[in-house]
């Protein structure tokens, strides 16, 4: 969507994937979906350095709105859990420097059962707008799937006849079996493709898979202003081992994907926290150039996943180069390739560093070999930067 936002992956954090729809406050004051929620997640976004790293947007999920709309037909808060309404909350963030995105849903409820947008669009766009709102995932539960070809560029109008910069996040190709990709691209910055993320290997695999496998149809309509969008990082939850989630964290890059972190940012343990805020990490995540990188190579449980970035000369790019193993029969993996055959032909060669640790391979010519070790469901990730 060419409004001038997201010209690089959006960083943020989604209450989704950790917190759900826990709406029983007096069960679990701590976990449940309610300002004092977004204001503690908010406070450590800031404080401890998810900000500066460049994670910008905190977004609410499903479950804060009242059952009911309000007496002219608006949504509102549920008056318990957000007794300060969402513009309070708004004005909370932004003071911390921070961006406010919130869920809604183009059919009749949303997934979890709240009032839905299909006879409200313009109402429910406007007061997004209203409450200064600079983001708005909108999901497609309870709603024809054939009919979002019309009805969600229908309500990215009404969002842009607000005047107000707000990112436009779409699940509308997540619910069809044919999706007109580069007409999604025109109206949205970023859209879900495939299943919901839950909190295991498994399920990052499963992405991972998905998007290798649909990289024809995937990569060409990505770009700045309109990503992909795999679904959250899990990083610091419970189902991913350290190596795991150094995985997440690589191919999501190589992907261009947003980084929409859902954790509990006030018990996340530092290795974890590292591992997001790794700027080389997000400094590939984040080129300016977002071409979305591709699985180049799978044989006996290796991939390798490649992305062509800054910086470049002419037609020649640098490159991140993610090494992954999928296998799990328990010792690390060993490769050995030119730099040539993964696909880096400059011959004024190429510095090569792992992203992680920081490791220096040295200079290197496409005619020298590179041995790289890789833990099971774990990563090697190395960035090359072209020699001009
Ligand atoms: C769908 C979406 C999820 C989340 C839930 C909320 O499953 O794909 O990301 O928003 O709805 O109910
Ligand atoms: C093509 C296929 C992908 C992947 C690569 C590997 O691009 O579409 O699924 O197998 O080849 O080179």
């Amino acid at each position: 969507l060419d409004n001038g936002l997201a010209l690089t992956p959006p960083l943020g954090w989604l209450a989704w994937e950790r917190f759900r729809c826990i709406t029983d406050c007096a069960a679990e004051p701590d976990s449940c979906v309610s300002e004092a929620l977004f204001r503690a997640q908010a406070d450590r976004m800031a404080a401890d350095g998810y900000l500066a790293a460049g994670y910008q947007y905190i977004i609410i999920d499903d479950c804060w709105s009242s059952h009911e709309r309000d007496a002219e037909g608006r949504l509102q808060a549920d008056p318990d859990r957000f007794p300060s309404g969402i513009k309070a909350l708004s004005d909370y963030v932004h003071g911390l420097g921070l961006k406010l995105g919130i869920y809604g849903d183009y059919g009749t409820y949303t997934c979890g059962g709240y009032p839905g947008s299909i006879d409200h669009m313009e109402t429910d766009a406007q007061t997004f707008a209203d409450w200064e709102v600079d983001y708005v995932k909108l999901d497609g539960c309870y709603s024809d799937p054939d009919s979002m070809d019309v009805g969600y560029p229908e309500f990215g109008g009404y969002l842009n006849d607000t005047g107000r910069p707000m990112v436009y996040s779409c699940s509308w190709p997540a619910y069809q079996s044919n999706p007109d990709y580069p007409a999604i691209a025109r109206a949205c910055n970023l859209w879900r493709n495939f299943d919901d993320i839950q909190d295991s290997w498994d399920s990052v695999a499963s992405i991972i898979d998905f998007y290798g496998d649909h990289q024809e149809e995937l990569i060409p309509v990505a770009g700045p202003g309109h990503w992909n969008d795999p679904d959250m990082l899990i990083v610091g939850d419970f189902g991913l081992s350290y190596e795991q989630s150094r995985a997440q964290m690589a191919v999501w890059s190589v992907l261009a994907a947003p980084l929409i972190m859902s954790v509990d940012l006030r018990t996340i343990r530092p290795e974890y926290a590292a591992i997001l805020q790794n700027s080389a990490a997000l400094a590939i995540n984040q080129d300016r150039l977002g071409i979305q990188g591709r699985r180049v190579f799978q044989d006996q449980g290796m991939e390798i996943w490649r992305r062509a970035i800054t910086p470049q000369v002419d037609e020649q790019f640098s490159y991140a180069l993610a090494f992954l193993d999928r296998r799990t029969d328990g010792t690390p993996s060993r490769l050995t390739m030119t730099l040539r055959e993964l696909g880096l032909d400059s011959p004024t060669g190429y510095r090569v560093q792992e992203v992680f640790d920081g490791q220096s391979y040295g200079t290197l010519l496409p005619e020298d070999s590179i041995t790289v070790h890789v833990n099971p469901t774990g990563v090697t990730f190395l960035r090359c930067d072209l020699v001009a």
